[in-house]
């Protein structure tokens, strides 16, 4: 009897432990979001109502539209103001003549520039995938979506769900946008506060690669702001414009990130800044940068998260799996993925549902 009831005791610790033990721990206890990068961006053309949609219908927590303006002032999703290499706008012989060459963060761009087009003119373009070896067969089929058609679309599918589908807007070239008269940022808080998003805990979370301008936003706002972190040779380019010489990986210190807390709530560093890999690719042992942003109060967003063998280190085999879990098991809050269903699968298995992150 004794016996037994030994082992019966043994069996019901071991119910209850083995879930936790393949619980992850990230800073907050919650588990880790999945960002559907660009929408689900690696089945559907980038930064489309249909690429988002795929990407909650996958499960993604977020919905990740960077941001650049039309001439008429409204925001619009989009990657980079020069849309050739997501748009038909090139095969459009009424625009050839808006064909230009322009300084952009400081190097020189050729190309269509959204600046250069009403939204009436944007929305008779087509979207198309950008990269060619990823599914061409929808080009053509997709609109450009505005901001406020990303977040309709949110908010349509949270209802829809049950679940709330947060938005991830992207300041893209701020300082740029700001020289010539387009600044993004009171438009962005505009739009946000329009369909009521406020506070600390609203579902949203605004990104810059640029530093001055989010902490412009955060004399201006409570949402949360997250600090993007390019490669760690690379500067932002307000720093460029400012003259300060402190690069990405400047900026990855313990004093430096307890600076960026005072201003935002969390990092989205390039993936190589956790993982580095050495010049064949191969993985190098985890920097510290998870442990010293948790340390300074701020959520780790790591990008971007890919299936395709190119992307991948050596390492996993080809199993994009293995790369989501690794970061997980080392802590990150969340990933940015192209392939949300990916990130969505392993975070599940090790974050169930019913479980809370340690
Ligand atoms: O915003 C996170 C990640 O999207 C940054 O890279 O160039 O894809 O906007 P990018
Ligand atoms: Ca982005």
């Amino acid at each position: 009897m004794f016996r037994f009831c030994k082992l019966a005791l043994l069996a019901t610790a071991m119910i209850v432990v083995m879930p936790m033990e393949s619980i992850i721990a990230t800073s907050t206890g919650a588990r880790p979001i999945v960002i559907g990068h660009r929408g689900a961006s690696g089945y559907r053309p980038e930064h489309t109502l249909e690429a988002y949609t795929l990407a909650i219908a996958q499960g993604a927590d977020f919905i990740e539209p960077d941001l650049v303006p039309t001439k008429d002032g409204v925001l619009i999703a989009r990657h980079e103001n020069e849309i050739s290499g997501t748009t038909n706008v090139a095969e459009r012989p009424e625009f050839a003549a808006r064909k230009a060459t322009k300084m952009i963060d400081g190097a020189p761009v050729t190309g269509w520039f959204t600046e250069d087009f009403t939204l009436a003119e944007i929305k008779t373009l087509r979207a198309k995938e950008r990269l060619e070896f990823r599914d061409q067969s929808r080009n053509g089929l997709y609109l450009v979506p505005t901001l406020q058609e990303v977040i309709d679309l949110a908010k349509q599918k949270s209802r829809e769900t049950g679940r709330t589908i947060g938005i991830y807007p992207e300041t893209k070239h701020p300082t740029y946008f700001q020289s010539i008269g387009l600044p993004l940022e009171d438009r962005l808080l505009k739009v946000l506060s329009d369909n009521g998003y406020a506070g600390a805990n609203a579902p949203v979370f605004i990104q810059s690669f640029e530093t001055a301008n989010l902490k412009y936003l955060r004399t201006k706002t409570d949402l949360p702001l997250v600090q993007l972190f390019d490669e760690s040779d690379v500067q932002p380019y307000d720093f460029v414009v400012s003259g300060d010489r402190r690069t990405y990986g400047d900026l990855t210190t313990p004093a430096e990130l307890a600076k960026i807390a005072e201003y935002a709530k969390g990092i989205g560093p390039y993936k190589r800044l956790i993982i580095p890999v050495d010049a064949s690719g191969k993985l190098l042992p985890p920097t510290s940068l998870v442990r010293d942003a948790h340390q300074a109060g701020l959520l780790l967003h790591p990008y971007t998260f890919r299936n395709e063998s190119r992307y991948l280190a050596p390492d996993y085999n080809n199993n994009p799996e293995a790369e989501y879990e690794q970061f997980f098991r080392l802590g990150v809050d969340g990933v940015f993925s192209d392939f949300p269903d990916t990130g969505v699968a392993v975070r599940n298995r090790l974050a169930p549902v019913s479980g809370q992150a340690r």
